[in-house]
């Protein structure tokens, strides 16, 4: 997600670093950036202008000490692991400037679990965003108990200049808003299929022509990550101990078999096949 968000705020006009430990990485994001560019001026949403001028102001970076030096804000969109998170929030207090804003994109981890860590925990909150996130418009802003008044108010007002519509979570709560929603529509969805009352096809076709949603809840949890899915049921089971919350068998099936959805090409859905 790190890219699209990069992307977002270097079409609002910020100058904006990409930094990621992998080379390959770097390279598949400035790749997938600029033929999102390309498609956008050939549908004419973006001018040759705007798409240049948006590209000039990205760069990418391997080292995350000389990237960091510099900026104002950071937003931490790393793998959902604690140690990398935390590691990463204590190089960031030590290398960016004593002002910057240090934001985590994690939506299974308050920013409290990587606020002491980064020795400014009244600069540091969540700014969740969604996939994709050039499209969606919602950014849940969630502080923790030591996030300033300051601070908040920088990130919603910085979410809306990326042409987002930032929503505050008072105090941090597994889940957020969007993910305990969103879990409550796949729970029910799995459950459904899993009685063989309706199948997976219908059960979307349902979502989509009765309820309005864009996609299934099927199609939503191929095109988060099947894995994404698993580790937040995971995260969020360890956190509340609630049963609604455990992982689901064949969501996690699944991931054994390395069907993580859209982007091992095989989910619910075979997008060899269908798509
Ligand atoms: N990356 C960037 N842009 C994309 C994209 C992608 N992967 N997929 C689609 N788009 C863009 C298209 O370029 C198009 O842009 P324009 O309007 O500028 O032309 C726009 O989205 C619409 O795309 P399409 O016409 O191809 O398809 P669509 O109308 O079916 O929309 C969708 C696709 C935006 C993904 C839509 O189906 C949708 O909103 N789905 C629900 C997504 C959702 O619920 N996301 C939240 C997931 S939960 C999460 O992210 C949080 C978490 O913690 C896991």
């Amino acid at each position: 997600m790190g890219r699209q968000i990069a992307m977002s705020a270097a079409l609002s006009g910020y100058a904006t670093i990409v930094q990621d430990i992998s080379s390959d990485g770097l390279e598949f994001a400035e790749a997938e950036l600029e033929s999102w560019v390309a498609k956008q001026i050939g549908k004419n949403k973006l001018t040759v202008d705007a798409a240049g001028a948006a590209l000039n102001r990205l760069s990418f970076a391997q080292d995350l000490d000389r990237a960091a030096a510099d900026a104002d804000f950071v937003i931490e969109a790393a793998t959902e692991r604690l140690d990398i998170k935390r590691s990463i929030f204590k190089c960031l207090g030590t290398v960016a400037p004593a002002h910057a804003i240090l934001a985590t994109n994690s939506s299974t981890m308050g920013s409290s679990m990587v606020a002491e860590a980064s020795g400014r925990a009244d600069r540091v909150c969540n700014m969740h965003f969604f996939n994709p996130a050039l499209v969606m418009k919602c950014v849940e802003v969630v502080r923790h108990e030591s996030t300033s008044d300051a601070t908040v108010n920088t990130v919603m007002a910085l979410a809306s200049r990326l042409g987002k519509e930032p929503v505050l979570i008072k105090r941090e709560i597994p889940g957020f808003i969007a993910n305990r929603l969103m879990g409550a529509v796949q729970r029910e969805a799995l459950a459904l299929a899993g009685a063989g009352i309706a199948s997976i096809t219908d059960i979307d076709t349902t979502a989509r022509t009765a309820l309005g949603h864009p996609m299934g809840p099927f199609e939503l949890m191929d095109l988060v990550g099947l894995d994404v899915i698993d580790f937040i049921a995971r995260a969020n089971f360890a956190q509340t101990g609630t049963e609604t919350d455990a992982p689901n068998e064949r969501v996690s099936a699944l991931v054994a078999e390395g069907k993580l959805g859209r982007k091992s090409g095989i989910g619910f859905y075979d997008y060899a096949q269908c798509h």
